[in-house]
């Protein structure tokens, strides 16, 4: 590993290189030039040269080798919710918030919400992303996603920063609309009024149908299920489960999740998931993003 170096950008961003490793759910990456930037000069700053964004790091499948872009995180107030209710937009039984800066870890957002009886997003949760990772892919569950409580988003990309509502964009099943290079610097949400109890108990019956998912280090589903048909079922079916290559395992509870036993590197992962495009008589689409992309 190369000597860590701190250094303050010119509008102060803290720059560091470290193992992305460390900020990936599934624990595996090698080496970039991380950016933390807490507002929107830094994130300017940032954006000057060629560049990625990281979230929670729980879609990503990161190169041993690392990645030669900046690696932005998004700190400080672009990492805090301000969850006041809009007096102009909100309602008796609407609520359109401040805004939530898209390095918020969405778990505890979660929580918060339904603490605050605010409805709208408890059907993603366990999902361990943070709120701009989360719009970017519209992650969800069947009981709901990310778009279902969006009222505006604030896109940043070298050209500037602006204003879009969510039906300026083709959004869809995992899917945002947004371009390659648009960083989610915040959004405001969009809620419905509820009984925390209510709300509660619909975050409790999403949260049942994560029973057989696999608690080890992981990115998630690997596959998107294809015309609604569960990817997990066809990897399962294949006979794939419980399949070992090196430290990645394609785990024995769910077809559709790879798991890291300790010391799994990119190649041992992506070896996995050319075995199962191979064996699965289906095209299926990654859901997992490999830095850097492949082909
Ligand atoms: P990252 O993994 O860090 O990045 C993923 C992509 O988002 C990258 O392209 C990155 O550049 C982009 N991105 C991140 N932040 C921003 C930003 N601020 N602006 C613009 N782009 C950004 N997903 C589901 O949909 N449903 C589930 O039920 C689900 N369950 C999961 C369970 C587990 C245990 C795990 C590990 C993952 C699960 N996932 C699930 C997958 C994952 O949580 C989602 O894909 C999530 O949206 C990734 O968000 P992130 O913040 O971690 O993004
Ligand atoms: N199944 C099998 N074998 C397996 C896995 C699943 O037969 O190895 C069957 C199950 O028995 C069930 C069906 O496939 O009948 C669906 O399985 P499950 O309920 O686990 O849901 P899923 O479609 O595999 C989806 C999302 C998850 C989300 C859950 C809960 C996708 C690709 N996956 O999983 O999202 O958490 O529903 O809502 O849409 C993710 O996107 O990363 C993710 C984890």
């Amino acid at each position: 590993m190369t000597a860590t170096s701190v250094t303050a950008s010119r509008s102060g961003a803290r720059v560091e290189r470290l193992p992305l490793a460390r900020f990936t759910t599934l624990g595996v990456g090698g080496e970039a030039e991380v950016w933390f930037v807490g507002n929107h000069e830094q994130l300017a700053e940032a954006l000057e040269a060629p560049y990625r964004v990281l979230g929670g790091g729980s879609n990503l499948v990161v190169a041993d080798e690392g990645v030669p872009e900046r690696v932005i995180r998004l700190t400080g107030p672009l990492a805090e919710a301000d969850l006041t209710p809009d007096p102009d937009l909100s309602d008796a039984e609407t609520v359109v918030t401040g805004w939530v800066g898209g390095g918020v870890p969405l778990p505890g957002l979660i929580r918060k919400l339904q603490k605050l009886g605010l409805s709208n997003l408890e059907g993603t949760v366990g999902i361990p992303a943070q709120v701009g990772g989360a719009v970017w892919m519209n992650a969800g569950t069947r009981y709901g996603e990310m778009f279902g409580g969006l009222h505006t988003l604030e896109i940043v990309t070298p050209g500037g920063t602006r204003q879009v509502t969510p039906d300026e964009l083709d959004w869809g099943y995992r899917r945002s609309g947004l371009s390659r290079g648009h960083v989610v610097s915040r959004v405001r949400l969009k809620l419905r009024r509820s009984a925390p109890e209510e709300v509660r108990a619909r975050m409790d019956f999403a949260d049942q149908a994560r029973k057989g998912q696999p608690k080890m280090k992981t990115p998630g589903c690997a596959f998107k299920n294809p015309g609604g048909v569960p990817a997990g079922r066809l990897i399962d079916e294949a006979g794939l489960k419980g399949t070992r290559i090196g430290g990645a395992l394609i785990a024995p509870e769910h077809g559709n999740f790879i798991v890291n036993l300790g010391g799994a590197s990119s190649r041992d992962v992506h070896a996995l998931l050319d075995l199962i495009r191979e064996r699965v008589g289906v095209p299926l689409e990654l859901e997992y993003e490999l830095w850097p992309e492949q082909g």
